[in-house]
């Protein structure tokens, strides 16, 4: 009974492994197609749907709704959406721009989102953004109150018909979203670097792009010099003493810093700044 156990096991194991084997292969080998114009069977496309559905509701489930009415409020979402989504998404008699329509998954018109989903799923997909799809996280580019106007101009969205939408913009003052408005207020950044928050913050803003960075996925290139145990460095750049103030101005300005450097200014906030700068202050390892 007992060697029946094993045989019964091993066999398994020996299953796994050569599965195991066998998926290798087919990456190697590039039998998967990743261009865009190949859709995903409808298998696939519907097993990703309920993943995404799932994922984002169980995550969104720990968000509060704040109140979203209110004029100003809903007025300066349709400028933040004007701005930074309908590129993407169109909205009633808009399409989207060419390059959205070459994105695989396409981007979704978001009337029937808004009317589908919860508040706090739209929230959640709006600041964390979905993996492989295109779709981008704003939380580094927008403040909460501003996430949640958006959210406040998509409840009204459905009910806007093209003619609405296009008197919408025609009253629009410039296109640009009034980040003055007392709804809009960023909020204080006055929190001491987070290393954890700033290890995130790097993967938002480029930095693997041109950096090598220990134990950042995918950070492997030399464009600029690499940043393995930039810590010990005594200066930033050639020019700045190393310390984490010094490394927060350097991140938010370099071009201010050392006219004529290869190192773009990417609106870091004053708040990533620091935290990316902690965060830099635990590479001090020369890799
Ligand atoms: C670069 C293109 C792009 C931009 C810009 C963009 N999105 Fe998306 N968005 C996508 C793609 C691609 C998806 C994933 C496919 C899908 O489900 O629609 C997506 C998905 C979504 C979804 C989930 C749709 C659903 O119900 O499944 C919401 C909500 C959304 N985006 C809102 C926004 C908002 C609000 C903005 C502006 C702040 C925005 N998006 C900007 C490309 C974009
Ligand atoms: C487009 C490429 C590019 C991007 C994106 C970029 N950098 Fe740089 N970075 C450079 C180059 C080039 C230098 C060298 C600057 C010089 O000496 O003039 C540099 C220099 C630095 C230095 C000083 C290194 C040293 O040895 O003194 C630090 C620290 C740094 N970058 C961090 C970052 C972080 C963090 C990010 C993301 C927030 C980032 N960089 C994004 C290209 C880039």
């Amino acid at each position: 009974m007992k060697s029946c156990k094993r045989v019964v096991v091993l066999t398994l194991a020996g299953l796994a492994v050569c599965a195991l084997l066998a998926a290798g292969l087919l990456v190697y080998i590039g039998w998967y197609d990743v261009s865009a114009t190949r859709p995903h069977t409808k298998l696939v496309h519907r097993l990703l749907d309920i993943g995404l559905a799932r994922s984002v509701a169980v995550r969104a489930e720990q968000i509060r709704e704040p109140d979203l009415n209110g004029e100003a409020r809903i007025q300066n979402g349709f400028e933040l959406f004007r701005t930074h989504c309908v590129q993407c998404h169109g909205a009633p008699g808009v399409a989207p721009a060419p390059y959205a329509l070459g994105l695989n998954p396409v981007p979704a018109s978001l009337v029937a989102s808004a009317r589908e989903r919860p508040a706090t799923e739209i929230f959640w997909i709006i600041r964390e953004g979905i993996k492989m799809t295109g779709m981008p996280a704003w939380k580094y580019r927008l403040t909460d109150t501003q996430m949640w106007d958006v959210v406040a101009f998509m409840r009204i969205l459905p009910a806007l018909s093209p003619v609405d939408y296009r008197q919408w913009d025609e009253k629009s003052t410039n296109g640009l979203p009034r980040s003055a408005s007392s709804a809009s207020a960023p909020t204080s950044t006055s929190r001491i670097g987070d290393a954890t928050a700033g290890r995130q913050a790097v993967e938002q803003y480029l930095c693997a792009t041109c950096h090598v960075i220990p134990d950042v996925a995918g950070a492997s290139h030399h464009v600029g010099p690499s940043l393995a145990g930039i810590a010990t460095r005594p200066f930033i750049a050639g020019v700045l003493s190393n310390n984490p103030d010094n490394m927060r101005l350097w991140l938010m300005a370099p071009t201010t810093i050392k006219p004529g450097t290869a190192m773009p200014d990417l609106s870091i906030s004053d708040q990533d700044a620091r935290d990316i700068a902690a965060f830099l202050t635990t590479l001090s390892e020369p890799q």
